[in-house]
């Protein structure tokens, strides 16, 4: 897989590609780049935002800015790119990721995610550039970066030999293994501490029973019994 992030702050990735998982995924053959737009800005003194039509705070991401750096970057009208790859504007408004999404976007080939600041994006760059958007959450964050770092996370730990241990990712919180319930709780030793026991069927080696147990558990946890 490929991936490239549009960022002001580039230097903030370094971060995410000393993690294990994400080291692994290098290691065997998914790319992350970084292109700072701020460096093909058509503007002067690196300018890449500006102050919103009709007043308001906050400064916004101009469209200009975008094209250039897209294009730039693919040799194409950034109009067309969207054909060619999923461009995912990073906004607080955009479809929630979710397991589903992470999985889904686990089979892409190659990603463009974009990372606004400030007020955000000019409503033209998510119209014409992006072929959608994700959000991490309803909140706001300061800026998308943290979010395409979440995306990154997730979507790289779900690529073969990223965990080192495959079954790991398979039956994980809202996996369908689990039929999108969260996971089941996890013990080790001691088996017993400060008086507090291990559930005793995890320690009595029925594989059908420890199955059932955490197929329970995982129900429970999901609140549906
Ligand atoms: Cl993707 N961006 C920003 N700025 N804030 C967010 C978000 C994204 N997801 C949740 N909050």
């Amino acid at each position: 897989m490929e991936i490239d992030i549009f960022t002001l702050f580039p230097e903030w990735f370094e971060w995410l590609t000393e993690q294990r998982h994400v080291r692994n995924a290098l290691a065997a053959g998914t790319r992350i780049e970084c292109v700072n737009f701020r460096e093909h800005t058509p503007l002067g003194a690196g300018q890449v935002d500006d102050t919103p039509f009709g007043g308001g705070a906050g400064m916004v991401l101009r469209v200009d800015v975008f094209d250039s750096a897209l294009r730039a970057r693919y040799g194409i009208d950034p109009v067309r790119l969207r054909e060619d790859r999923r461009v995912i504007a990073l906004t607080p408004g955009g479809r929630l990721l979710d397991d589903e999404l992470v999985r889904e976007l686990a089979e892409e080939s190659a990603l463009t995610l974009l990372c606004g600041r400030y007020e955000g994006f000019d409503e033209r760059i998510i119209e014409h550039f992006a072929s959608e958007q994700v959000s991490i959450g309803r909140y706001v964050l300061a800026g998308g970066e943290l979010a395409a770092m979440v995306v990154c996370d997730t979507v790289l730990r779900k690529l073969p030999g990223a965990l080192g241990h495959e079954e790991s990712a398979i039956e994980e919180s809202f996996s369908p293994a689990l039929e999108g319930r969260p996971e089941y709780p996890h013990y080790t030793r001691p088996a017993e501490y400060r008086g507090w026991r291990v559930p005793e069927v995890l320690l009595s080696g029925h594989h059908e029973q420890i199955a059932r147990w955490r197929r329970e558990r995982s129900r429970e946890r999901a609140r549906e019994d």
